[in-house]
């Protein structure tokens, strides 16, 4: 539902109650008494302002529960601008609310214009965060399920926008984990077949005496053990996408059969004499250097050619600039979502590791790190111990100018006294400073030197 129009009133009076609504007919008005209302119609109606009568009942003289409703409203719908309406003389709970994160308190006895004026205001403000939000997931999820920021993976991204309505085959490259799975399925997505099916096969993880009737399928009979005709994945996938994970495990013997049915698109099933036509769109993935594969003897160059006609190469994580850290946030808050639990980001400790750290599992060691984080963590934000992670002060790039430049700097001094054997005029010299000017520096970083 749209949820920029939505007006919640919790309000206990019922004149109030009726006032309220007559006077907001521009919005689309739901009206709780309570708090258990209150919290139903948030569920339902994610409004995008509320305006909460802090004196609710069990006890009208008394905030608690309006404080109450307040927090529960802001913890399940942080977004929600909440207007606080107080009693003339409560104006220290009224503060006490805004301090909760109320958006702004308002004291009866109601002025409706000056109350317009306030959830107006507070509802063009919830419709820009809105769209201010939209506007960030987009440039975050480029492609269905796929956080980046890094420029490699937008440049990625375009180049699969380009090439997944087309027919033509793909060819997945990537270490493990750098999402090769997702990406295919990205792509079948974006695809004309999208509402097809999709299939995948691992290479890799099917022996090779079943891997043949699993691609292909079999007829009754054909083998012992054949008691039914049994279609195979790729006759599942007619008018859908195929992916062939793992294809450089694919056995030798089978590569030419596969060949085949590229170049025909008509597949035998085994035992049987007929010739099925399939269409398939192909997309295959592999963490191998297939190149080397071919070199060895053990990968047909023609099938490569078939299967290659867009080879998209998918860089690993440690070369996609910010984007460790982008996906660490993005799976935070699905995970801490998931689970139940409000955390607040990851300690700065804990940033510095997660950029420093090669990831050489890729996303699914980061994925499978952050949602152990999120099941261990207690305080409000994700720390080095929750990730199971060490601070490594080496590769440690702090964001502040000035200490990066004194760390540069202190790093720089101590290589040229190295450099210079201790001596000064010598170390001044290599760093193209005067004697005085590095006796300051000596000073400012605290640097001792024996001469
Ligand atoms: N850019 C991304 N944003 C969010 N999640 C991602 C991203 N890339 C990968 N993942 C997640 O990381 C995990 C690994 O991705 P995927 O299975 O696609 O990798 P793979 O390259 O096929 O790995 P492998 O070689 O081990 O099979 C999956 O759970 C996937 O959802
Ligand atoms: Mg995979």
């Amino acid at each position: 539902m749209d949820n920029n129009n939505v007006l919640l009133i919790v309000e206990d009076d019922p004149g109030l109650q009726k006032q309220l609504k007559w006077c907001f007919e521009n919005y689309q008005t739901v009206i709780a008494s309570d708090q258990n209302e209150a919290i139903a119609a948030i569920r339902r109606y994610n409004p995008g302002v509320v305006t909460l009568d802090l004196g609710l009942p069990p006890d009208p003289a008394n905030a608690s529960a309006g404080l109450a409703t307040l927090d529960e409203i802001l913890s399940i719908a942080p977004a929600t601008k909440v207007i606080v309406v107080t009693g003339n003389d409560d104006r220290e709970n009224a503060v006490r609310a805004v301090a909760m994160g109320a958006y702004d308190f308002y004291q009866k006895p109601i002025d409706i214009d000056v109350l317009r004026m306030i959830i107006d205001r507070a509802c063009h403000l919830n419709q820009l965060e809105q769209e201010y939000i939209k506007l960030q997931q987009k440039t975050q999820e480029p492609l269905a399920g796929i956080i980046a920021s890094s420029r490699k993976m937008q440049e990625l991204s375009r180049v699969v926008e380009k090439t997944a309505p087309t027919s033509a085959s793909i060819l997945l490259l990537g270490e493990s984990g750098t999402g090769k799975e997702i990406l295919a399925k990205a792509i079948h997505g974006l695809s004309s077949r999208a509402d097809q099916p999709f299939i995948a096969i691992n290479c890799a993880a099917i022996p090779e005496n079943l891997l043949e009737s699993e691609l292909f399928g079999y007829e009754k009979g054909a083998f012992t053990g054949a008691v039914t005709q049994t279609k195979g994945k790729i006759e599942y996938a007619d008018k859908g996408t195929f992916l062939l994970d793992e294809i450089g495990d694919l056995p030798f013997s089978l590569q030419a059969k596969l060949l085949r049915f590229l170049q025909e698109r008509t597949i035998e099933r085994i035992g049987g004499r007929k010739e099925i036509p399939v269409d398939v769109r192909i997309i295959c993935a592999t963490h191998q250097n297939l190149q080397a594969l071919i070199d060895e003897g053990r990968f047909r160059s023609d099938l490569y050619y078939r299967i290659s006609e867009i080879s998209i190469n998918i860089p690993p994580l440690r070369e996609r600039e910010g984007d460790a850290i982008t996906i660490a946030t993005a799976l935070l808050n699905r995970y801490s979502q998931l689970n139940g639990k409000k955390l607040k980001g990851f300690s700065k400790e804990a940033v510095h590791a997660i950029e420093s750290y090669p990831w050489p599992g890729n996303i699914r060691e980061l994925e499978n790190k952050v949602k152990r984080a999120v099941i261990m963590a207690d305080g409000p934000a994700v720390t080095l111990e929750d990730l199971e992670m060490e601070q490594d002060s080496d590769n440690l790039i702090p964001l502040n100018l000035r200490e990066v430049r004194e760390t540069a700097e202190t790093t720089a001094i101590k290589r040229a006294l190295t450099y210079a054997n201790n001596n000064i005029s010598n170390a001044a010299k290599l760093l193209g400073v005067t004697r005085p000017t590095l006796y300051t520096l000596f000073d400012k970083y605290d640097i001792q030197i024996n001469e």
